[in-house]
């Protein structure tokens, strides 16, 4: 008897200790809620979706950074939902935090979820994408993000080939989505002069065609031609744009040709259509994000470069403000951006072009990526 007591005890003892483990990793699945004094959450940080690794690198970094941590965070997904995003914002919000790190699945939607923050006095840091339009926002951590379309229009160039009338496919971000326009208005930066000369020509946009004679676009300007060439940030639509546009080519839009492609996400799926045609002899295409998938692809040689933002500075730039706010100090910040209704201070970051050459250096040296990650390093 005494033996069935005891093992029942020793039972329940071994599934309580199992669940407190189970809750250590829970808790660390969404944050670190370890070391807090009243059980409220310190810092809660929400991030668009988990369909792209981009942002699941974010979460990993973040919960890199905050192993250590003396402050309680909490990571939610916001899964390409404003309602989500704004449900997850109030989650936090009664949850009792402090400061509040989003980077909004939709920037002018956003709004109203901060401004929910903002009302109970939440300190609200935009991270990587702005928030837009509302005076909810108290700083910004970012990258260079007209850089990241500056270096992707200058790669073009300079791995076009000699020649006039290369063919040139444009493709952009989420209209919903600041980050998109500023990409887009770095590269056409550089690009306009050449698809002016007749180096390029514009193969998939009658409305960038009609502007192509402009070095500046106005935000009106931008929105038409994002119009026309957005992928929304999906990999699918960035698909399907990609064949009706080889679809609709003629020949002479084919042969070597040159792609503008936001990120890595969309870049491997228009890579695979493009390779993918008879008739495409050559194409040199962009990324961004580093994502090991697009690591891989630039190994193999599908995709041209990628343009490196080191995560871990954000991390870093972004729980170094929280932690100032939480500690009663003011944050440090570089410059600042207007998000169409106030100007709101930023701590900007550089970003680093990454292609065949430097995969090694820059990425596993670095200590960022594994080498085992890869096959053919
Ligand atoms: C980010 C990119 C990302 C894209 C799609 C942008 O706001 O800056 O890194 O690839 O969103 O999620």
């Amino acid at each position: 008897m005494k033996k069935f007591k005891f093992i029942p005890a020793l039972l329940s003892i071994m599934l309580l200790a199992f669940l407190a483990v189970g809750c250590s990793k829970d808790s660390a699945g969404t944050g670190d809620k370890g070391g807090k004094k009243s059980g409220k959450i310190n810092v809660g940080i929400v991030l668009p979706t988990k369909d792209e690794p981009r942002w699941v690198q974010d979460e990993t970094r973040f919960k890199d950074a905050l192993k250590d941590s003396d402050y309680s965070t909490e990571i939610l997904f916001s899964q390409g939902s404003s309602a989500k995003e704004k449900e997850n914002v109030e989650t936090l919000i009664s949850k009792g935090i402090e400061v509040l790190i989003i980077a909004p699945h939709d920037g002018p939607a956003a709004g109203a979820a901060v401004a929910a923050a903002k009302k109970e006095g939440i300190k609200v840091i935009s991270y990587d994408r702005l928030i837009t339009n509302t005076d909810a926002v108290d700083y910004y951590v970012t990258f260079d993000s007209v850089a990241v379309g500056e270096a992707q229009g200058q790669f073009l160039i300079d791995h076009a080939g000699d020649g006039k009338g290369i063919p040139l496919y444009l493709y952009a971000g989420a209209a919903s989505d600041n980050n998109a326009f500023l990409f887009f208005e770095g590269a056409w930066k550089v690009l306009q002069p050449k698809i002016a000369d007749g180096t390029f020509i514009i193969a998939n946009s009658s409305e960038a065609e009609a502007l192509k004679d402009k070095a500046d676009l106005s935000r009106d300007e931008l929105s038409k031609v994002l119009g026309q060439v957005t992928t929304n940030w999906d990999p699918n639509e960035a698909k399907n744009k990609a064949q009706t546009h080889l679809t609709a080519a003629s020949g002479d839009l084919k042969g070597d040709v040159v792609i503008l492609a936001p990120n890595d996400g969309t870049s491997r799926s228009i890579a695979d259509v493009f390779g993918s045609d008879p008739d495409v002899s050559n194409y040199v295409i962009t990324g961004q994000d580093a994502e090991k998938a697009s690591i891989q692809y630039i190994i193999d040689g599908k995709q041209s470069m990628t343009v490196f933002k080191d995560v871990r500075t954000l991390v870093a730039d972004a729980m170094g403000m929280a932690i100032d706010i939480l500690d009663g100090n003011t944050p440090e910040t570089t410059g600042s951006y207007d998000n169409g209704s106030i100007e709101v201070p930023a701590k900007q970051t550089n970003v680093i072009v990454v292609e065949q050459e430097n995969v090694k250096s820059e990425l596993i040296d670095s200590g960022y990526y594994e080498e085992s990650d890869f096959t053919g390093l």
